[in-house]
């Protein structure tokens, strides 16, 4: 009784405080040869966008609050992460673009930033999945963090204004030719994350980067077979759509209840097959970080860079499956040792909705 209260009390404040805009991010067709100064023209509610989507010379350097991303591949990607430490939950709505690459205006990503990737590239969408250092970019020792995504509580996306772009959907013409990624989702926190650029003329891109799972991490939102410690680009197939599973021959599909009720998905997340898979040394991907230095208004790492994600070992792969009983199952994936990093990234949505209710 009290509880369902509360929840009701929760989600109709949820709902008055934000409303959602008329011109959502998903909906805004960018070319990369006309991007504007900032995307985000709002100014109520969340405020008005945090940084900037012209990025250049000028604003290049671990200050820049550039908010325009890529995804390009192994050794050629951006992630969203907070311009000043503090959690993803505090800071969703004006996280700014850290790059492996120098030249685009960005902030660059500290070298040994990522222990272990994994990319993946299939039909619909390019995927990757990372093992990190997460307090080299000023997301504190322990966050759980959350879910960014080109939606959002208003529309308006988190980052507000945040625009994603590849090389490497269909459309490019090639390295210099890039398309922009409409739907797209992204889990950082617990020293791992998720990234899913979707290819925004494929009919299911929707789904396939469904926005609407924010507590259920990458397990659900990107199942993959990453390990740490390994450096790898793969082709694979589409995943099914966020929430979909088969039971019985039938496609059924599982929505996220509403905060404050658990989410316990009946279904264990199988990867798509993946194939071709090529490894690399860290060394060769990212020789142009050695030179990036911590950002200065972040503390200092307290501890080992492998955190939650590293403790279950090389073998550890990232979030495969939703519970410890499910290893034997996804053993042919070879997930068969994720348990502690599981638990980081469940209890990191769970953590994560606290904030974002
Ligand atoms: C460089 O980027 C800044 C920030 O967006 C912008 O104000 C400035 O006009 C840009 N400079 C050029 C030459 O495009
Ligand atoms: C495009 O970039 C990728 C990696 O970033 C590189 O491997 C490839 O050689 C590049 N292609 C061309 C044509 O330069």
């Amino acid at each position: 009784m009290v509880s369902s209260l509360l929840i009701a009390l929760a989600a109709s404040s949820y709902a008055a405080a934000q409303s959602f805009v008329s011109d959502p991010l998903i909906d805004k067709v960018v070319p990369y040869t006309a991007i504007p100064y900032q995307v985000d023209h709002h100014t109520a509610d969340r405020g008005p966008q945090a940084g900037y989507n012209i990025c250049n010379s000028t604003t290049e350097g671990q200050t820049s609050m550039c908010q325009t991303a890529y995804v390009n591949h192994l050794d050629d990607f951006c992630l969203f992460a907070p311009p000043k430490e503090a959690t993803i939950g505090e800071t969703e709505g004006i996280e700014v673009a850290w790059c492996t690459k120098p030249g685009r205006g960005t902030r660059l990503i500290p070298e040994g930033t990522f222990t272990g990737l994994q990319l993946v590239k299939s039909p619909g969408y390019i995927q990757i999945v990372g093992f990190i250092d997460q307090t080299k970019l000023n997301i504190p020792d322990g966050d759980y963090g959350g879910e960014l995504d080109s939606g959002g509580q208003d529309g308006r996306g988190n980052p507000i204004g945040g625009l994603v772009y590849s090389n490497d959907l269909p459309g490019s013409t090639g390295n210099d030719s890039f398309v922009q990624s409409r739907h797209w989702t992204f889990f950082i926190g617990g020293d791992q994350f998720c990234l899913k650029v979707c290819d925004s003329t494929n009919p299911e891109a929707g789904h396939l980067c469904e926005h609407i799972y924010d507590r259920i991490g990458c397990a659900y939102n990107a199942p993959n077979t990453a390990q740490n410690n390994v450096f790898e680009a793969c082709e694979g197939e589409d995943m099914m759509p966020v929430g979909t599973y088969v039971e019985n021959g039938q496609t059924l599909t599982w929505t996220q209840p509403p905060e404050g009720v658990a989410p316990t998905p009946p279904y264990t997340p199988t990867p798509a097959s993946s194939s071709n898979c090529v490894t690399y040394s860290s060394n060769a991907l990212f020789s142009q970080l050695a030179t990036v230095g911590i950002s200065g208004s972040q503390a200092a790492p307290t501890s080992g860079a492998t955190g939650a994600a590293g403790a279950s070992g090389s073998g550890a792969r990232l979030g495969v499956s939703g519970t410890s009983s499910a290893d034997g199952a996804a053993s042919t994936n070879g997930a068969n040792a994720m348990g502690v990093s599981l638990i980081a990234g469940i209890s990191g949505v769970v953590f994560s909705a606290l904030f974002f209710a």
